[in-house]
């Protein structure tokens, strides 16, 4: 069964990381590995590759960075070729990005049948770009592969027949369980002069959050208060680098002591420096559900979320954008200290496994 799959950004490479490495346990199953280029640096795409071992993509489309219809159309005129030619049995895409309904709705077009994991996710929220790459990526999708039962809920309601949904977990804790034990041996805490326990992690790249010069500011307000409580950590990514410099903020951030900007991590780094901290503060999707197996609080500086069982099970709230609603939050942290965490139905490490044995059997 030749099955070709799609990665492109950062948040793709853990989870395929998973699927590649159960796909070893059935011979049936021949994984062709197709790199869009949505993501370019070597942070965010080659440092993931050797951390997670993950085999060297068979073909990469190169399409860089360009606008949403650039970048969704440059990926469709890359990917059209390459279906035509290896002429696979099934695709599967991984996750809400812009290559994930690229390439699914290439394959659907040609009448390949298009497996989608991490299926059901809904934010209702249309302004963000991903929410609509999820709706439609699962309108085109064979096979619905469910991280958690909210996602289940919300395929049948969009009418979804039952037997194209698999309830299967989540492939990015697959990768995190796999890797936490080798990412206790990074030094990163040392390099960046950390306590265990005594400093707060941040990421942000969302559109709503930092294309706007009056939100990205208000956020960094916040920022500048806890890091006087809370030694900080801003991993940040390119988007925001950019956009930092656009507004002109790098100088409110350079005067903040107690707070270190850092290029975007490796994936072995940044797992021990969320494992060790007090608390994460994030737009990340991801980070809402690797901080609930870390049973680390999460400030989700979000208004919605679509992996609602971290709100419910996890250590996430809903912190909101502005510089009130994230210290009002702040406060509550040792509130959500004193959760008690239940681990999410299947986040047991085996959902690439589950998945890879639904897709060999369907072949
Ligand atoms: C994309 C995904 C988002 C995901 C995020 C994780 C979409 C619509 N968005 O957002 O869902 O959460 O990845 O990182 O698919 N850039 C670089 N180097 C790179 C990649 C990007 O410098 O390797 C810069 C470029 O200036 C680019 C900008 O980042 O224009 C945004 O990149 P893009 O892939 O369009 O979206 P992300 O914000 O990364």
């Amino acid at each position: 069964m030749k099955l070709i799959n799609v990665c492109g950004a950062r948040p793709n490479f853990m989870k395929i990381a998973a699927l590649m490495a159960a796909y070893r346990e059935f011979p049936n199953i021949q994984p062709i590995l197709v790199h869009t280029g949505q993501h370019y640096d070597s942070s965010m795409s080659d440092l993931f590759f050797d951390q997670l071992q993950i085999p060297r993509p068979d073909i990469n489309l190169e399409v860089g960075s360009g606008s949403h219809a650039e970048q969704t159309a440059q990926i469709m005129l890359r990917f059209e070729p390459v279906l035509q030619q290896i002429k696979p049995d099934a695709v599967v895409v991984v996750g809400d990005v812009n290559s994930t309904i690229a390439c699914s709705l290439t394959a659907c077009k040609m009448q390949i049948p298009v497996g989608h994991v991490e299926a059901g996710l809904r934010s209702f929220d249309r302004t963000m770009p991903e929410e609509i790459n999820r709706l439609l990526t699962d309108a085109v999708s064979d096979r619905l592969f469910v991280s958690e039962p909210s996602g289940v809920e919300n395929l049948k309601r969009e009418g979804i027949d039952s037997s194209k949904i698999h309830f299967v977990g989540t492939v990015m804790i697959d990768t995190l369980l796999t890797h936490l034990e080798l990412a206790r041996r990074s030094d990163i805490l040392q390099s960046l002069r950390l306590q265990p326990s005594r400093y707060g992690v941040i990421t942000l790249h969302r559109p709503n959050n930092v294309d706007e010069c009056a939100v990205l500011t208000g956020i960094y307000r916040a920022f500048d208060v806890i890091r006087q409580q809370l030694p900080l950590v801003f991993c940040m990514h390119p988007r925001t680098r950019k956009q930092t410099e656009q507004f002109s903020l790098w100088s409110m951030l350079a005067d903040m002591k107690n707070m270190s900007v850092t290029p975007p991590l490796g994936y072995l780094e940044f797992l021990h420096l969320m494992s060790q901290a007090a608390v994460i503060l994030t737009d990340s999707g991801g980070m809402q559900e690797e901080a609930t197996i870390l049973k680390v609080p999460c400030l989700t500086l979000r208004h919605n979320t679509e992996r609602p069982i971290t709100l419910t099970h996890g250590t996430s709230i809903l912190a909101g954008n502005t510089t009130q609603s994230i210290l009002q939050a702040y406060d509550r942290v040792d509130e959500i200290r004193r959760r008690t965490i239940q681990t999410p139905p299947l986040w047991d490490g085996r959902a690439a496994h589950r998945i890879a044995a639904i897709l060999s059997k369907t072949s």
